[in-house]
């Protein structure tokens, strides 16, 4: 066996959600949008797939980039679309961190942030969050400074609440870049923009999109940074020539042209979420109020992993997660609940009654 790199050897690699291939399952564990994408972005990717596929795509995915820079009020070259927003975050980190930089993340948060950091061989430390998931900035200040890159996902998964943009613009590196994850972003009541890209710090400030959950296409892998030009031009020297293909980047135009559809999906998962929210605390979980697609929810005294399993033997999918060493050196577990239909979360809250009854 060749030897891989020590950082290579040293890491078990991201664990992603489970994706079972078989029907039958509800899925509630991987934040996927449940409804369908808009019909325009299935007619697109016929017309492109009967256009000229033995051409390569548009290395610069113009057209991508002009309908993105019209809907957040920047010029296109603001715009780096990625396969993915998971790709972007790649790219970031091959960007900014050599190996003695300092990478920082709230935790809990995304775990990537960490096996991203890991694979380049940067350095790396956890933020830790308070138990009820605000910022405490005194203590983090002294990391935020020495950092190259600050990533902080807003709204913030595993948890779903969002941080201010005054508090987002105290977690920005002096030296480095803050990403400003907002996979979540079209999920709040009043859906993130990227004003803060206007305010001082704007320059050091990159947002990255995806349209794997507002414009239901996880299946499609798309995403897009959003940064002050001299950034994004530095990011494509490291990105893939051809790193979205010609089907996904006529999709993700057609998606992003057709708002009303984003818009009213997003409408209808806001209001299941609040449904499902309440549902759960009257059936005695906690539940925190969310910003996002999905509920962080934990039971007082019972045991996350035994309602997981009696969930998953009812062909129920949730996300299991634990997070070691947070805050007080204490371990935080919890089941994170994507919204469903109201269908589906009705059966979800009649099985999760009947195992905790
Ligand atoms: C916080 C966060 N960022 C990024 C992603 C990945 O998005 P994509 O599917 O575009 O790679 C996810 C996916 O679950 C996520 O939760």
């Amino acid at each position: 066996m060749p030897r891989f790199r020590p950082a290579i050897e040293r890491i078990d690699g991201y664990a992603p959600g489970e994706q079972p291939q078989d029907a039958g399952w509800t899925k509630l564990n991987t934040n996927e949008n449940p409804y369908p994408p808009s019909p325009r972005v299935i007619e697109a990717i016929e017309s492109a797939a009967r256009g000229r596929l033995n051409i390569y795509p548009d290395p610069l995915g113009t057209r991508f980039r002009k309908a993105a820079g019209e809907l957040f009020g920047v010029d296109s070259d603001w715009i780096l679309p990625a396969n993915g927003s998971d790709e972007n975050l790649t790219i970031i980190v091959r960007s900014f961190a050599d190996a003695d930089d300092l990478v920082t993340f709230p935790y809990p948060s995304y775990i990537l942030y960490e096996t991203l950091a890991d694979i380049q061989g940067a350095r790396h430390e956890r933020l830790l969050l308070n138990a009820d998931w605000s910022w405490d900035l005194d203590r983090v200040r002294p990391m935020i400074e020495q950092s190259r890159i600050v990533f902080v996902p807003n709204p913030n998964s595993p948890s779903g609440n969002s941080w201010s943009h005054d508090t987002i613009e105290q977690l920005v590196p002096p030296g480095g870049v803050l990403v400003l994850d907002e996979a979540y972003g079209d999920f709040p009541a009043e859906p993130h923009r990227a004003q803060i890209l206007q305010r001082d710090a704007g320059s050091r400030i990159i947002i990255t999109r995806t349209l794997s959950k507002s414009y239901s296409l996880a299946g499609l892998r798309f995403g897009f940074a959003i940064a002050h030009p001299d950034v994004i031009t530095g990011m494509r020297k490291v990105k893939d020539s051809y790193n979205c293909d010609t089907l996904s980047l006529a999709a993700a135009t057609a998606a992003i042209e057709d708002q009303d559809w984003m818009l009213a999906n997003t409408a209808k998962i806001r209001a299941t979420r609040t449904r499902l929210t309440n549902e759960l605390r009257s059936l005695g979980f906690n539940a925190v109020d969310s910003d996002a697609n999905f509920v962080w929810t934990t039971h007082p005294d019972r045991s996350h992993r035994t309602i997981y399993e009696a969930l998953k033997a009812r062909r129920i999918l949730v996300r299991l997660m634990t997070f070691p060493e947070a805050l007080n050196g204490g371990t935080i577990d919890g089941l994170r609940i994507t919204v469903g239909t109201d269908e589906e979360t009705d059966r979800f809250l009649e099985t999760l009654c009947s195992i905790v009854a």
